[in-house]
């Protein structure tokens, strides 16, 4: 049976270099330990599983940590989910000084809740804590505190092995100033909310439109961060795909039409490439890409295979059309959290669909990935890279 953290514990304790961001001379954090918790005095009604819809039903508590610059992190506070009341002047709301993390619970048929990789997530929230100009905090005491809370609201998590607990730990700036500065205010929170298969309706393999009017990412921005900002600032593309009868956007980058993400999701293409060689290829973290917990597992699970040549690199539009042309494209598909693994079975391009081979609805080397991950999430598989509840 794996270890409760594994991967957490053994390989980060006292190294995690994200934690380190912190003013000189004061180990800037709160403790799990000091977390004070008032359990809410009702419960509200569960959704049935079948009506579960991506964010929309909350659990009983919340967790909030209040950070100020004189007074530095206070005690962790688990409480009953409540609404939150700001200056108008909050630089939250003005400025967009704002982050976010999405990880899950997963119900093992053995009776026990699971995190997946959740230190990954904890060291990503760090760096975009970092950029954001957001307080540092202890990656290893932010992951016990969410312990903590998703225990205590653990009848929330979906009995069924196709839907999760969904944690949002959120971090933004509260300063009521206007100034475009630093906070001297935040407030990290944490809520849960049980989430369906995202495949509720069917798998179906996703369209995508490639087009250069919108970007994403650019080098020095902070596409690789999971600033709200990125995400907000795409909506607009995406209903412009969906007028064109696409689902999501596919995002180019550079004058050579760099294949960079999907929706939200990570990007692998499986072929046989230039060279003749089986290869699963993904874009490289070059400032551009968001480091997906799903995309490093993929990478890792793949290569341990040792059954074809995985590799981090550019791919062009260029690279794509000419391995279309020649009939050397496998696979397409996007990574993420809320998916696992999503195929893409069509790219409009120019006014042209390029059909990407997806005979299947879910295609083979797609279908092991989901697989294999998702037997170490609902536990069917003991791994280290399950965090025991
Ligand atoms: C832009 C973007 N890329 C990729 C991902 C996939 O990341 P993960 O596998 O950690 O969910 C996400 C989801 O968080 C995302 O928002």
């Amino acid at each position: 049976m794996a270890s409760a953290s594994a991967e957490s514990a053994a390989s980060l304790k006292g190294s995690c270099k994200e934690c380190q961001n912190g003013e000189a001379g004061h180990m800037a954090t709160f403790k799990a330990s000091d977390t004070v918790v008032e359990l809410s005095p009702t419960h509200k009604a569960k959704p049935d599983e079948s009506e579960l819809v991506f964010g929309k039903f909350f659990t009983d508590h919340m967790l909030t940590i209040e950070w100020t610059k004189a007074g530095g992190w206070q005690h962790p506070r688990i409480g009953p989910m409540h609404q939150l009341s700001f200056h108008p002047g909050c630089s939250a709301l003005h400025y967009a000084i704002q982050l976010f993390e999405g990880l899950k619970a997963y119900w093992g048929q053995d009776g026990q809740v699971r995190l997946f990789r959740p230190m990954l997530n904890m060291k990503r929230m760090a760096v975009s804590a970092k950029r954001a100009c957001l307080p540092s905090f202890d990656c290893e005491e932010l992951l016990e505190c969410i312990r903590k809370l998703v225990k205590i609201d653990q009848d929330w998590v979906p009995r069924s092995d196709s839907a999760s607990l969904y944690i949002r730990p959120t971090f933004i700036g509260t300063e009521s100033s206007l100034g475009v500065k630093k906070p001297t205010s935040a407030l990290l929170f944490v809520i849960l909310s049980p989430v369906g298969s995202y495949f509720s309706t069917g798998i179906k393999p996703v369209s995508l439109w490639a087009d250069t009017k919108y970007v994403r990412a650019w080098k020095g921005g902070t596409g690789d961060c999971k600033l709200g900002g990125n995400y907000g600032a795409t909506i607009y593309a995406q209903y412009e795909a969906a007028d064109l009868g696409c689902q999501q956007v596919l995002w180019l980058y550079g004058d050579d039409l760099q294949i960079t993400e999907v929706g939200t999701m990570n990007i692998f293409i499986y072929w046989t490439n230039e060279d003749g060689e089986e290869e699963l290829a993904t874009p490289p973290l070059d400032g551009l890409i968001l480091p997906g917990i799903t995309r490093q597992s993929i990478l890792e699970l793949s290569q341990k295979w040792e059954e074809f040549k995985v590799s981090e690199r550019c791919i062009t539009m260029a690279d794509l059309l000419r391995a279309l042309k020649e009939n050397r494209v496998k696979e397409i598909f996007g990574s993420g959290t809320a998916c696992v693994v999503s195929p893409v079975g069509r790219i409009l391009y120019q006014g042209e669909n390029l059909l990407i081979p997806c005979k299947e609805d879910f295609p083979p080397l797609a279908s092991r990935l989901v697989k294999e991950l998702t037997d170490i999430q609902y536990g069917r598989t003991p791994s280290a890279w399950s965090f025991l509840l």
